[in-house]
């Protein structure tokens, strides 16, 4: 396994195998790396020649510095994590090896156009993230020129918000979707439930158990109470408060108000616990060709 510090190096590798024929997948993450992350990795080692895993804390997609002042890092244990999932290329830029020293210019940001997708609940609640995700991955794809890049659903609307990316700006890359990887106790893994205190990661796992359970609930019950449920039962727990549930088209991310508007319908959440902000989505309804 290679780790590569620079676009240069990256780029030359990348080139030199797709020009003797090679299959290129690109895995994107912050670090930190738990099962989740493996899984899209082992997925990508399964499907391509070459896996490259890029490992950038993306400062233009955080709208909050605590947030991104207390991100976690862990860039030795990251190498030796990937080294046994089988990655091929570990690449591990600098903030300014992306973006140039000094000020990052907002004014030779290019803006993207992300559509409706964009525009509710975590581009609602975090102003400019999508833009800075979809400038970072515009910028891998860029550079290594993927046949395919994984991601997981557990950020279930960061997969619409690229895949919307990928059209519009007219990038020739397969996005392949990855399920989500759980605790045993049901908590969706995440770089920032390292940031749970003992009594703050025994609650979180309410969050999916409630998730659950209201998938029953929502066969005699209507999109409204389903809601509802959900957003007391996990209010009412101490420290944790919803942020938003939305019950949406998983197509367009737009709220449903009725169970038959759409065969796709995904309940998507966000809840503090504590001081963390701790995402998770639920299938209520998926299409009989999907099952
Ligand atoms: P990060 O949060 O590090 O996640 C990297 C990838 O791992 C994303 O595609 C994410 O959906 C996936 N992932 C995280 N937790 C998962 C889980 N429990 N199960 C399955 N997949 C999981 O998402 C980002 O980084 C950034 O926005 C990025 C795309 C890298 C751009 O900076």
């Amino acid at each position: 396994m290679f780790v590569y510090k620079t676009i240069r190096e990256l780029e030359e590798y990348v080139a030199f195998q797709r020009n003797n024929g090679k299959s290129i997948g690109l895995v994107p993450t912050m670090g930190a790396l738990h099962a989740g992350h493996l899984s899209l990795v082992e997925r990508s080692v399964a499907d391509n020649d070459v896996t490259v895993v890029s490992v950038f804390v993306n400062p233009t997609q955080f709208n909050n510095p605590a947030d991104l002042a207390t991100y976690p890092r862990r860039e030795e244990e990251d190498i030796r994590l990937l080294a046994g999932a089988g990655a091929t290329v570990v690449f591990m830029p600098t903030v300014e090896e992306i973006y140039g020293t000094g000020e990052l210019d907002k004014r030779e940001r290019h803006e993207f156009s992300l559509g409706g997708v964009a525009e509710v609940m975590e581009g609602k609640m975090r102003p400019g993230h999508f833009q800075g995700v979809a400038e970072i991955v515009s910028r891998l794809f860029a550079m290594v020129r993927p046949h395919r890049a994984y991601f997981g659903e557990k950020d279930f609307q960061q997969i619409a918000v690229i895949r919307e990316m990928v059209r519009t700006e007219g990038i020739d890359v397969e996005i392949v979707p990855c399920p989500i990887k759980r605790a045993d106790d049901g908590l969706a893994l995440s770089s920032r439930n390292a940031l749970l205190s003992p009594e703050e990661r025994a609650i979180a796992p309410e969050i999916y158990r409630v998730l659950s359970y209201s998938v029953g609930y929502s066969h005699d019950h209507s999109v409204q109470a389903t809601h509802d449920t959900v957003v007391e039962r996990l209010d009412s727990m101490p420290h944790l408060r919803v942020e938003y549930f939305e019950i949406v088209d998983a197509r367009t991310l737009q709220p449903v108000e009725e169970w038959e508007e759409s065969p796709w319908i995904v309940g998507c959440i966000t809840v503090y616990c504590g001081k963390v902000r701790l995402i998770d989505n639920i299938a209520y309804r998926t299409p009989a060709a999907e099952k």
